[in-house]
């Protein structure tokens, strides 16, 4: 945005211009320096990315500040980009153990016989256990404070099922609660009670019969961040009416006008590993492709694994192998119920953003445990540990961490957090930063993300034959700069 000589004049001092001057610049100035950042980070860490083949460790090399993409590579050096991209698709099918043309076979794409390009990135197949996603786009957990004790409605297919017809190859369910006290609000989605194993099985039912989509569940208890209002009347604000009694690794509110949790005990461990593996035979039941553990975001479990949450003297307190021991319970709980076939996720806080809290570094170690213990791919978020938090927003801002663990522990990653564009997930993909690439916001913004991205990258993924005539049509939907909402500083 420019200053121009006229602002300065209208301002009239000096001072009022370099107001105006920080006003205007100090946005791209700090996405300048994050990128800087990035890519200083990026040589800081050289060694983790020496085991890549070398095509990989160029583009990594290339793209590490993470602003310059799959699509600007192209333009400098389209042979480059080709290469690796039939690179990732050759890795993906060995991966994937089926042929790029078999994937595309069975969602109905039809090449042109001349036609030998590799599929981007983002369109290749992916294999967690004997379940193998079509491509690499997740549309990520979103609670819809939409469900009635717990049971899902029209509204959760709907918005889930419409997701699925939009392309992506793996919808999650929202955080469903493993009990009724569980739940965040009075509006949480559940898998505790007859009636909820219908309810979610007509929603799978759907994604499966009608779409490529795989489908997940999440699996959580809210903990300290439990009985609160619905997100809309105010995120994790306490109920007034109907609230319940809520548990956390320590008795410690929230907010500070929050009730205090009561400290977990032995006890109420030993129910609440109950409660998730009633959780999981239901999801079995319910016909979900997969099942994450939510353990991140302040909940019950991250409530364990965090220093500023977790001030216990017990066993299940203090070092980090101490804090995991009950996390750890409740994978082994869940990981024993789950058909073997079929791949666990877990969802980690990577860094607290706050001192004392854990830090990347931890979250490694943790990601280490948990693949030990059958975890198959971990979703890498942060934060939401505490409320003073301070994360350094912007653009993929939570991907490095989900390339540390993939790299330093050995195990699939999920990337979560301000990515937005087509180009962001091939360049995701294509670096090897993460396995795959969950949206949440994009996919509110545009529930059918997917095939818009193939419509812009000329991926001949074709229409549902309910929409075919889509085939053969050209959208145009205007081009006014329609920049409107809060200026939110996601640069
Ligand atoms: C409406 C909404 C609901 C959310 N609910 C959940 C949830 O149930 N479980 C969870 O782990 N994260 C939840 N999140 C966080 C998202 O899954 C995601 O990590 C976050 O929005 C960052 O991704 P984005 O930049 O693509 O939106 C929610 C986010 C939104 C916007």
């Amino acid at each position: 945005a420019g200053v121009g000589p006229a602002d300065h004049a209208a301002a009239g001092t000096l001072a009022a211009a370099f107001a105006a001057y920080e006003a205007a610049r100090r946005r791209s100035v700090e996405s300048l320096q994050r990128a800087a950042q990035a890519s200083l980070q990026w040589f800081e860490d050289t060694e983790r990315y020496f085991r890549l083949e070398p095509v990989q460790f160029g583009f990594s090399l290339l793209t590490r500040s993470l602003r310059i993409s799959h699509e600007n590579l192209r333009e400098r050096d389209p042979a480059f980009v080709d290469r690796m991209d039939r690179w990732v698709a050759r890795q993906a099918e060995v991966q994937a153990g089926l042929t790029i043309a078999e994937n595309e076979a069975a969602q109905g794409i039809d090449r042109a016989a001349a036609d030998r390009s590799p599929p981007p990135p983002l369109f290749t197949p992916f294999r967690l256990r004997d379940l193998v996603l079509v491509n690499r786009v997740g549309v990520s957990a979103m609670c819809q404070y939409s469900a009635d004790d717990g049971t899902v409605d029209d509204w959760h297919l709907v918005n889930l099922g419409s997701r699925a017809i939009g392309g992506a190859g793996l919808v999650m369910a929202e955080m469903t609660a493993v009990g009724r006290e569980g739940r965040i609000s009075p509006g949480c989605a559940g898998i505790y009670a007859d009636g909820h194993v219908g309810a979610w099985r007509r929603l799978v039912g759907f994604v499966k019969r009608f779409t490529s989509a795989r489908v997940g569940i999440q699996l959580g208890h809210a903990g300290r961040k439990g009985s609160t209002r619905l997100d809309w009347e105010g995120p994790n604000e306490p109920l007034e009416e109907g609230a319940w009694p809520i548990v956390s690794a320590s008795p410690i509110g929230y907010f500070e006008h929050s009730p205090v949790p009561a400290e977990l005990d032995e006890a109420g461990m030993e129910a609440l590993i109950a409660e998730f593996e009633r959780s999981t035979e239901m999801a079995v039941e319910a016909g979900f492709d997969m099942v994450e553990i939510h353990m991140a975001h302040g909940y019950l479990l991250a409530s364990f694994l965090s220093p500023l949450t977790n001030q216990r003297s017990d066993r299940y307190g203090g070092t980090l192998e101490n804090r995991l021991r009950f996390p750890l319970r409740v994978v082994d709980a869940v990981r024993s119920l789950w058909p073997d076939d079929r791949p666990l996720s877990v969802r980690l806080s990577a860094v607290d953003w706050w001192p004392g809290g854990n830090e990347p570094a931890d979250a490694v170690e943790m990601a280490r445990a948990l693949k030990a213990h059958g975890c198959d791919i971990v979703d890498v978020s942060t934060g939401q540990t505490v409320p003073f938090q301070q994360p350094r927003y912007g653009r993929q801002f939570q991907t490095p961490f989900a390339d540390r663990i993939r790299h330093e522990v050995g195990i699939a990653t999920m990337a979560v957090g301000n990515i937005s564009s087509f180009e962001d997930v091939n360049g995701i993909i294509a670096a090897g930063r993460a396995d795959l690439c969950l949206m949440a916001r994009a996919h509110l913004w545009d529930p059918y993300w997917t095939r818009h991205a193939a419509y812009a990258l000329g991926y001949p993924l074709p229409w549902p034959s309910q929409y075919e005539t889509l085939d053969n049509y050209t959208p145009r939907f205007g081009s006014a700069a329609g920049a409107y909402g809060p200026d939110t500083g996601d640069e």
